[in-house]
């Protein structure tokens, strides 16, 4: 695939815009080998009841879409699931008939190369979910899942994250899918969701271009910013937060909603600036009352009703396992309108590199 070449001066932007795209050509690749469990099987790995446990480790941004994927394994499949920081891994005890998946856009980068060192050679399987099938991690990998994203130029990963949430969760709902740990009903709700998302990516970006600019007109003074989520939105506060802070160098902080009452609501003044990642947990309207007591503006993404080709489109209450990925779009665009009118280099932050491959 070649490198995108869009409307924005930036590469950010165009990567941005071609994540409806890129989620089709996912789909279009993966969709097909999902009911019979062929993705799974053909990947090489062993049926899922014979793994007792998942454990998925990255860094930045790929971390972020492995704690979307171990979403699927462990509420649709309740497995004992783990997200692991990869530069934390080196004092892990690694139990038998464990499936690791290391996900990196780059396979180069050095934290998850080291986290791999330590593990046992038997036993466990490690399956390389990332962009570069070439990469020394997928030539270490037992299995390799190429996320079909296309080159990524701007330093901060946008499209990669989409493809590689997608990968995975048409990965677990394969393997499911051939499993008697799966609930079959929940398993087509998400095959559902997933045939809506390049639309529901697409509303987003259409819904958010203005309001994405006008509300960094609004905030572009703002010292800081937090996050908030509750479950399978939580990892879409946490990416929006780090997209932020990589761009435009102001201070951000996710926290699990709940969180809120135990110490980070005393940041929370007039006009601070909240963004609340909405998956349908109707637990949030009481964390939302709380902000607005307080003066605090509330920036909701994640809207119920989309708006695709003149026609609403009614997303599920509770949304699909992987969580609402279509709330990463406007907290993307968010970041890089901000960043734009702080006249930072959107595509290549400070002191930040595209792979880092020294630890
Ligand atoms: C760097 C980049 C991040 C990225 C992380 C992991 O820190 O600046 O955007 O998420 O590395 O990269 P990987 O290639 O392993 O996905």
């Amino acid at each position: 695939f070649l490198a995108s070449t869009g409307r924005h001066r930036d590469h950010m932007g165009n990567e941005i815009d071609e994540q409806p795209a890129v989620a089709r050509r996912v789909l279009d690749v993966f969709t097909p080998g999902i009911a019979d469990g062929r993705l799974w099987g053909g990947a090489g790995l062993p049926p899922l009841d014979e793994i007792d446990r998942v454990t998925i480790l990255g860094c930045g941004t790929s971390l972020h879409a492995g704690r979307a994927v171990a979403g699927v394994f462990s509420r649709l499949g309740g497995l004992p699931t783990r997200t692991l920081v990869a530069s934390e891994a080196a004092h892990e005890v690694w139990e038998p008939r464990t499936l690791v998946i290391a996900l990196s856009q780059s396979g180069e980068t050095a934290d998850v190369l080291r986290a791999l060192d330590g593990l046992p050679e038997r036993d466990r399987t490690l399956l390389a979910l990332t962009n570069n099938p070439s990469s020394t991690l997928a030539r270490r990998a037992d299995a390799v899942l190429d996320c079909l994203a296309g080159p990524e130029i701007g330093v901060a990963a946008t499209k990669t994250f989409i493809a590689q949430v997608l990968t995975g969760a048409c990965l677990a709902l394969s393997g499911l899918s051939a499993s008697a740990r799966a609930d079959g009903l929940a398993i087509d709700g998400d095959l559902r969701a997933l045939a809506a998302t390049p639309d529901a990516l697409a509303a987003a970006l259409d819904a958010w271009r203005g309001r994405a600019a006008e509300l960094a007109t609004e905030f572009v003074t703002s010292p800081g910013f937090l996050f908030l989520g509750r479950g399978s939105g939580l990892v879409y506060a946490a990416e929006g937060a780090l997209k932020l802070k990589e761009l435009s160098y102001r201070w951000t902080e996710h926290q699990p909603a709940g969180e809120l009452k135990h110490g980070p609501l005393a940041l929370v003044d007039a006009g601070t600036p909240v963004f609340v990642v909405d998956n349908g947990d109707p637990r949030l309207e009481v964390d939302v009352a709380e902000i607005h007591a307080r003066g605090g503006r509330v920036l909701r993404v994640g809207e119920r009703v989309l708006t695709v080709g003149g026609l609403p489109l009614h997303l599920p209450r509770t949304g699909p396992s992987w969580g609402p990925l279509e709330t990463v779009v406007p907290l993307q665009m968010f970041a890089r309108e901000l960043a734009l009118r702080l006249r930072r280099d959107v595509d290549k932050p400070r002191n930040l590199a595209k792979s880092v491959t020294v630890a």
